[in-house]
């Protein structure tokens, strides 16, 4: 059902500009109700401007919360005007707050001697040129407003701001995928205009936007383009425009497509996977353009973008706080219905994030496989391992782990579907950027580089049937794994993957400077996205305290209590020849990690041997580096 809309239009501009007179033609013309800010002061206030004290901010506080709550009472009713000169960004969060989704800014800008002269002018009215000044000294000039040059007439000043906000959408989405489809019918579920547009390529993709449009009620006022001038120009400004498009050049051609049609200010997002070396550049490039590049993060599938994904946004906070309103909205809510989307950084840093979710997702993926593969090893069929898998929901709930229980029970002809499944896994490259990104930074996310191999691995099958026939099967196996001894084992190295990958994101603010909040990220990681889990929202609490999971005294207890199963189960799988490389590495990784003394000094004492690197001494604490001639 489609939710119809209200909004509260803040005039706002210095004295004189013509608030009131635009405000009241308004109205008339929308039949809307009007409403002076100044009509609202308090008795102090008045009698303070009365007696020619200027006001102070603390004056204008509680003033302006009375504008606040007039909005939200008239929105529970209907849209309405509310002229205030809300000359600072605070006052206009303040008056936006918690309204945000249906507040619409108009900034009625003229210079200074255009103002002065018109005040002149009027007979009822007088302000000094020190008092007019300071007006315009005080001014933040707000991004996202309508901004409307006060030389106009007044008639085609209301026509211009009818056209814009009236009639005009608020957000666009660029490209009619299956992802792009469904965040459009999530963001006009919520009440929002949209413009759509979908290239007319002939014969293939034709009238997708106004097709598509025509298939969904709740489209109903919507737009539907194959034209990128029209396009941008039925959106209200400043633009906000979602790339739902493949990752890749496809978004550099995009975005030079729109360039021509854009203005100073205007805002693109790109929702897509894209790698965030690629994002910072795109950032840069619209930076020096005088427009923002928005690079987000969205996971939770066709279904998740339709009913609420977790948004992972990065680039210009104040770019950021235009799109927020939508972006909160459509996006899931976690448990305390907060929105699963929050400010991540700057630049790629939401890209970033979302690559490495997809990292610990691939990790996530692998380990339950590898789950599958040793409960087939004992001998069970698809349900029995469902049924099992169906009880670790209790301790171990996730999302993958629901889905994987779905999957083990599909049957197809009295067959279960997995097994007429080839075991080739694909990958569309997030994996690949993680694990190039967890070398570059020196930051040992092995667990996803072990996945992302156990992928490529998988993938050389003609290979792995002749090697099967050469080495012989492993088919004769002896395990025995307790179902108790998996999940603890399974329970172990999901802890060392999320350690793993939240290490990689620390690493990486670290380096960049990007300041990243990791308990927020795990919050907004609990809903709507494919590694939300019992165990992230844990993690929440726990980030709070450390950057480093398994510093955290909660963990230190459950790593304790998980590890001997883990050392067992991994160890039975080795001698069954059967490959587990996600839980090994999970092992493997824990044992170097708690290593105090550990067998780099053989490889210092190597490099300084033939290359003369050098290395320091456990019996001198000055840090001081030695060399050895190593043949003497
Ligand atoms: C998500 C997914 C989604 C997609 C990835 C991974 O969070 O919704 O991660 O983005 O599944 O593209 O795909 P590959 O497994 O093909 O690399």
């Amino acid at each position: 059902m489609t939710v119809k809309k209200n909004n509260v239009i803040f005039i706002m501009g210095v004295s004189g500009c013509g608030k009131t007179t635009i405000g009241n033609l308004l109205a008339e013309s929308l039949r809307i109700p009007f409403f002076d800010g100044d009509d609202f002061h308090s008795q102090a206030n008045v009698d303070k401007m009365s007696n020619g004290i200027p006001l102070n901010d603390e004056d204008r506080y509680g003033w302006l919360q009375t504008l606040n709550g007039l909005a939200k009472e008239q929105l529970e009713k209907q849209s309405c005007i509310i002229v205030c000169s809300a000359l600072k960004q605070s006052y206009r969060d303040l008056l936006s707050q918690g309204i945000e989704k249906h507040t619409k800014w108009v900034h009625l800008a003229g210079t200074f001697d255009q103002i002065e002269a018109r005040i002149n002018n009027r007979s009822d009215h007088f302000m000094s040129s020190a008092l007019l000044q300071s007006q315009f000294d005080t001014l933040e000039q707000p991004t996202d407003a309508l901004t409307i040059d006060i030389s106009l007439k007044p008639e085609d000043i209301v026509e211009k701001i009818r056209e814009e906000i009236d009639m005009k959408s608020e957000f666009g989405l660029f490209g009619l995928g299956v992802m792009g489809k469904s965040l459009s019918r999530n963001l006009a579920n919520n009440g929002f205009r949209v413009s759509l547009f979908n290239r007319h390529v002939d014969g293939l993709e034709e009238d997708v936007a106004v097709n598509f449009k025509n298939e969904h009620e709740e489209l109903a006022s919507a737009l539907a383009f194959d034209d990128i001038e029209a396009f941008v120009n039925s959106l209200q400004r400043p633009r906000k425009i979602m790339l739902m498009v493949n990752a890749g050049k496809t978004i550099d051609i995009v975005i030079d497509l729109l360039m021509p049609h854009l203005s100073e200010g205007d805002i693109i997002i790109d929702g897509g996977n894209s790698n965030y070396n690629k994002t910072k550049a795109r950032f840069e490039y619209l930076k020096a353009k005088q427009m923002h590049f928005i690079g987000t993060g969205v996971s939770g599938g066709e279904e998740g973008a339709l009913k609420g994904p977790s948004i992972m946004p990065s680039g210009a906070k104040e770019a950021y706080k235009n799109v927020q309103p939508y972006l909160e909205t459509i996006a899931a809510k976690d448990e305390n219905k907060l929105p699963c989307c929050t400010y991540v950084g700057p630049e790629g840093s939401g890209h970033f994030v979302k690559m490495v979710h997809n990292g610990i997702e691939y990790a996530e993926m692998q380990l339950l496989a590898e789950v599958f593969s040793i409960l087939s090893a004992t001998g069970k069929d698809p349900d029995e391992i469902a049924d099992i898998l169906e009880g670790w929901k209790v301790t171990a709930n996730s999302y993958l782990l629901e889905i994987t229980v779905d999957i083990l029970r599909k049957k197809e002809n009295k067959d279960w579907l997995i097994h007429k499944i080839l075991d080739k896994a694909g990958n569309k490259g997030t994996g690949n950027w993680a694990t190039i990104a967890t070398a570059q930074l020196g930051a040992p996310s092995t667990m996803m580089a072990s996945a992302l191999f156990a992928r490529y691995i998988s993938f050389y099958k003609d290979d792995r049937v002749e090697a099967q026939q050469h080495y012989g099967s492993h088919n004769d196996l002896s395990l025995e794994v307790s179902s108790e001894a998996l999940l603890n084992t399974y329970q172990f190295a999901r802890i060392i993957n999320h350690h793993q990958g939240f290490g990689l994101i620390q690493q990486a603010s670290g380096t960049y400077h990007w300041n990243i909040n990791l308990s927020e990220l795990a919050r907004i990681w609990t809903g709507g996205c494919i590694i939300k889990s019992s165990l992230m929202v844990e993690l929440v609490e726990i980030l709070k305290d450390t950057d480093s999971i398994l510093k955290s005294e909660t963990i230190i207890k459950q790593i304790k209590a998980l590890k001997p199963d883990a050392n067992k189960v991994v160890s039975e799988c080795i001698l069954n020849e059967l490959p587990v490389p996600c839980l090994s590495e999970a092992l493997n990784f824990f044992n170097a990690f708690t290593t105090a003394d550990s067998s780099a000094n053989i490889i210092q004492a190597q490099r300084d041997y033939f290359g003369a690197h050098t290395y320091q001494r456990t019996d001198d604490g000055s840090g001081k580096f030695y060399h050895t001639n190593w043949s003497e």
